[in-house]
């Protein structure tokens, strides 16, 4: 005879199957599911952080009034990217005035909250004021608008913002410095006094330099390496290298470049900061896509964490709902890592893994 349990430890058991079978048949339906919300994936910052790497994604003020979008936020990242309220024509009133009301909330938000602040941008040739950009100014005037606003911008932010792409996309895709109000007033060495004065007005921050389509080997990217190097040669001090990263699913990249790429720069002393990644989905209906922009990140990213030392990746929107991409490319599709109604795409478990699975403490410097 079996040591058969009395007949009430039976009915005990029974219930309690009865119990698990219907959570469990209650779950699968979605009615526990009901209101709750999606269950959080493993955070991308602790993977990250394990391998040396900061890892963000770009917000503005909307995350003041969206608290479900603020935890996501705290979860996943330790960074946060301010996409629009530090910009010239945001925080300008007027030639040597300035309303820091708005991004002041927003920064100190984001550091309540135990974020690192990359701030964006002190010198741009877009979205600056129009008494800038139809102004007509003798070079000593132009240098000391220019001085004013990096004192005034990084000034009032010192010890609130970690870092500042210093100068954003100063060269033509040809490699020619791009034609914009600072050249034209001060001339090529604009970008060598942008980074002496931000120096002086926040001794402490990460400055660097930041680009598009300077990912792989081409002559921007060449022209970028021969800046730093040259401004390093003036003993100005660049602490990294901004690779924005808008990829585009429709304009394949070659991977091995992108990998010589990063190299080239980390040997040469500039660590990486992927800046802006983000992915243009060509509006398709495919359900495959969710799929392909995965693969295109995952390889992307790949290709960069081995290519050299990466200090950061921070991503060009929070959810696909606060992406940039779909009011500037209606044909085209947001790849962010979450849906808008926060649920994490396959892209975010590409990305996961990637990171995971990279080189240890993938900052260091490729031998
Ligand atoms: O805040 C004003 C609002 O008051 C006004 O009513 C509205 C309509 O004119 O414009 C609002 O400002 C817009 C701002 O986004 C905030 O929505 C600007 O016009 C618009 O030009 C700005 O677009 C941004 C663009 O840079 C230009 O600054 C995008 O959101 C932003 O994603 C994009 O990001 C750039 C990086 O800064 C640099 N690298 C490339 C990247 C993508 O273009």
């Amino acid at each position: 005879m079996t040591d058969m349990k009395p007949a009430q430890g039976h009915g005990k058991y029974f219930s309690r199957i009865l119990l698990i079978g219907s959570l469990l048949l209650a779950i699968s339906s979605g009615a526990l599911a009901e209101g709750l919300p999606p269950p959080s994936p493993p955070p991308l910052r602790d993977a990250a952080k394990s391998k040396g790497i900061r890892i963000g994604a770009t917000v503005d003020d909307w995350i003041l009034k969206r608290p479900e979008l603020a935890d996501l936020l705290i979860r996943q990242f330790d960074t946060a990217a301010i996409e629009n309220s530090l910009k010239f024509l945001q925080i300008s009133t007027g030639r040597g005035t300035y309303d820091f009301t708005r991004a002041d909330q927003l920064v100190d938000f984001l550091n309540a909250r135990g974020l690192a602040v990359q701030g964006h941008v002190l010198v741009w040739h877009v979205d600056n004021p129009k008494w800038l950009d139809e102004g007509k100014f003798t070079k000593d005037e132009a240098e000391s608008i220019l001085k004013e606003h990096i004192f005034a911008v990084a000034g009032h932010f010192r010890g609130r913002v970690a870092a500042w792409d210093v100068v954003n996309e100063a060269f033509e895709e040809n490699g020619t410095l791009r034609d914009t109000v600072w050249l034209r007033t001060i001339g090529p060495e604009y970008i060598e006094k942008a980074f002496r004065w931000t120096r002086e007005a926040d001794p402490d921050a990460v400055l660097f330099y930041n680009d598009f389509r300077i990912e792989w080997g081409n002559p921007k990217s060449d022209a970028v390496l021969n800046l730093l190097k040259d401004l390093r040669a003036k003993g100005v001090q660049v602490d990294a290298v901004g690779f924005q990263s808008h990829l585009d699913m429709q304009k394949p990249f070659d991977l091995a470049s992108v990998r010589k790429n990063i190299g080239r720069f980390s040997r040469a002393g500039f660590p990486v900061m992927i800046t802006e990644l983000d992915i243009q989905v060509p509006k398709l209906g495919d359900v495959r896509q969710r799929k392909q922009e995965a693969e295109v990140a995952a390889d992307f990213l790949q290709a960069v964490l081995a290519g050299g030392k990466v200090k950061s990746v921070t991503f060009w929107g929070l959810t696909d709902e606060s992406s940039w991409i779909p009011s500037w490319f209606p044909n085209a599709l947001p790849g962010l890592l979450f849906t808008a109604d926060l649920k994490p795409k396959p892209i975010f478990d590409a990305v996961l893994k990637t990171i995971e699975k990279s080189a240890p403490a993938a900052g260091q410097p490729v031998k």
